[in-house]
């Protein structure tokens, strides 16, 4: 994780003493804190000593005009790599999960495009209430990822969970958050589908969609960096390949079916793809012309295979096969429906009713059959490396 940068959230508790050790042991890694400290945080640790341990000047103050000439703090959220926050206390759960913003670190949590890792740290009986548990398990449905807290002896004398995670404990889940290990998915084989797919009606008309491929591009790129053997099967796009994949370009629904089956087995399918549902039921070998009554022509399509359907139920299926869905209404309610009905083990479902199709950002949701997480909106690259993050894990953990 050398050369990472991540914002420090520091907020009011007995524990925040931890965190100057958490800066310490940051930067024996080379990587950098940036840190901002909650009102009631500097009432535990003096804005010196976060200062002289991360080597920058504190963020403390929303409405700051040196601050916010400096890094706003839009800028502030989204400059590092990862948002951390240590201590999380009850106030900056809450607030976080109820969409408030009355501070610079609330308003940064708000404002970022970044993962954010928790490290809360309170007394058992506040830890055990019901808002507290109402608010962590907001947070981990929006995708803030938790590390700890701890069971044990408690500075207010009582025992139970609620103890910060230590920092060597802190630092190990950044260092899961920060990166897929190089060669996490050394020996594995992914398949990725990306771009629209061109159902021809003659010569030089086709059906397609808008789809960029960008998103199934990135999604390539981080799992070949990850260390898969990575093949990316493309549909008619104009952006350039990952140097580090093997491209099979494909025009139709039916010839990147016919690509994906050629390169089973494999261990990890990700079909992000927006494949043409239907066809015309006839493509002309010669250009269609007007007739002289100026009668338009009747198209009639019929259905395209399915290809992640397929993959999903294929005697050589991948040990993880990941679908995508492209919605305009009722987004979780169909992709939870899709999931189930294709037998994909996960589906990451957006919302294409902006500009999703040929922008560079995106905002997804990862279903799973036993959770939902909803992630902020961010580049599609990181919408490509939090998925690869998430796939090695699910590999590391299952070898
Ligand atoms: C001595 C003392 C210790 C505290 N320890 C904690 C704590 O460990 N966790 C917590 O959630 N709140 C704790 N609080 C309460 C928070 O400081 C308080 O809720 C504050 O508003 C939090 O602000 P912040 O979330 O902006 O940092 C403590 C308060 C005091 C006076």
């Amino acid at each position: 994780m050398r050369g990472k940068s991540i914002l420090l959230v520091i907020g009011g508790g007995i524990a925040a003493y931890k965190s100057l050790e958490l800066i310490r042991r940051l930067a024996e890694r080379g990587v950098k804190a940036r840190a901002i400290l909650t009102g009631a945080g500097a009432h535990f640790v003096t804005p010196l000593s976060v200062s002289a341990l991360t080597g920058d000047k504190v963020y403390a103050d929303l409405f700051s005009l040196t601050d916010e000439s400096e890094m706003g703090h839009i800028e502030l959220s989204r400059a590092a790599d990862l948002v951390v926050v240590a201590p999380a206390t009850a106030d900056l759960m809450g607030k976080l999960a109820a969409g408030l913003a009355n501070d610079l670190a609330s308003t940064a949590l708000l404002a970022t495009d970044k993962p954010i890792l928790m490290a809360p740290a309170m007394n058992v009986r506040m830890w055990q209430s019901p808002s507290v548990r109402r608010s962590a398990g907001i947070l981990a449905r929006d995708g803030v990822q938790f590390v700890g807290p701890n069971d044990g002896d408690m500075a207010c004398g009582e025992f139970g969970p609620g103890r910060m995670a230590e920092p060597l404990e802190i630092v190990a889940a950044i260092e899961k958050m920060l990166e897929v290990r190089g060669g996490a998915l050394d020996g594995f084989k992914a398949l990725v589908t990306a771009g629209p797919t061109q159902e021809p009606l003659d010569p030089v008309r086709f059906l397609a969609n808008r789809s960029s491929g960008k998103q199934g591009y990135a999604i390539a790129d981080a799992l070949a960096r990850a260390g898969a053997d990575t093949v990316l099967i493309s549909g008619p796009v104009e952006i350039a390949p990952p140097s580090n994949v093997t491209l099979r370009k494909v025009v139709t629904a039916r010839e990147m079916l016919a690509a994906c089956e050629a390169e089973l087995p494999a261990d990890i399918a990700v079909m992000s793809a927006a494949v043409a549902d239907w066809r015309p039921d006839i493509a002309a070998n010669s250009k269609i012309k007007k007739d002289t009554e100026h009668k338009a022509p009747a198209i009639r399509l019929i259905e395209n295979p399915d290809i992640l359907a397929t993959l999903a139920r294929h005697k050589n299926r991948p040990r993880l096969v990941v679908g995508f869905a492209a919605e305009t209404d009722d987004v979780l309610a169909n992709a939870v429906g899709k999931r189930a009905r294709k037998g994909a083990d996960w589906i990451v479902a957006n919302d294409v009713s902006g500009n999703v199709m040929g922008g560079d950002r995106n905002q997804v949701h990862l279903i799973t059959a036993a959770s939902q997480e909803h992630w902020p909106e961010m580049s599609k690259t990181d919408v490509a490396h939090r998925l690869v993050q998430q796939i090695a894990r699910q590999f590391q953990e299952r070898s």
